[in-house]
């Protein structure tokens, strides 16, 4: 494989609190001026993830949460600590176009270091860091490196569904000292839902 050393700089990029106010529970909420970290490869060599550990208002610290544009699955590979998948599919109305507010399918996946999570096609994605330690993932998505900012915003990914209803149908909230479930209110409907064994708080 040939290793390209002239744009070393396109493949880290970093999630800043300011751009989490879009998704998070509670916008107004006190985080880390960083919540993770991106080394981005591409397919082939790969990209790590790693989150800090910790909570806003209570809710975990997550990735912004993406769709794929066009017929693109992902599979990540947690190496460390322990966290909550998060994926879920939105019905898509007569043209095939996703509705934003109405979910077709939800999942919610406690994982720890070896599992392995594979996201078809359709299905938007995060990931939760539930524990103490830095979560690390690696995942398989591309990276086109002649994108604008390929290692922040990769243009496979469309982050723009998630900012509109701030977040997924469920935040990852800490609840007697472990993961549990808030339902975003701003979602008008999941049809069918798998929540992993999490309990559901108000
Ligand atoms: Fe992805």
């Amino acid at each position: 494989m040939e290793i390209n050393f002239t744009n070393v700089s396109k493949h880290y990029a970093a999630r800043t609190h300011e751009k989490m106010e879009d998704v998070l529970m509670d916008p107004k909420g006190i985080g880390p001026a960083i919540h993770y970290y991106m080394i981005r490869g591409g397919s082939e060599q790969k990209n790590t993830t790693v989150w800090e550990p910790g909570t806003v208002s209570g809710e975990y610290i997550k990735t912004y949460g993406h769709y794929h544009v066009g017929d693109l699955s992902e599979t990540y590979w947690i190496v460390y600590g322990q966290g909550v998948a998060l994926m879920q599919k939105l019905k898509e109305n007569e043209n095939g176009e996703m509705i934003a507010d109405e979910v077709e399918e939800f999942k919610a996946i406690p994982v720890i270091a070896g599992s392995e999570v594979f996201m078809p096609s359709k299905f938007g994605h995060l990931l939760a860091n539930t524990g103490s330690t830095y979560l690390v993932c690696i995942d398989d998505s591309p990276v086109d490196f002649e994108d604008r900012d390929p290692s922040s915003f990769p243009g496979h990914a469309d982050y723009q569904l998630v900012k509109e209803m701030r977040g997924f149908a469920y935040y990852v909230v800490e609840h007697e000292g472990k993961p549990a479930l808030k339902k975003n209110p701003l979602y008008k409907k999941i049809e069918k839902e798998d929540l992993g064994g999490l309990q559901v708080i108000e």
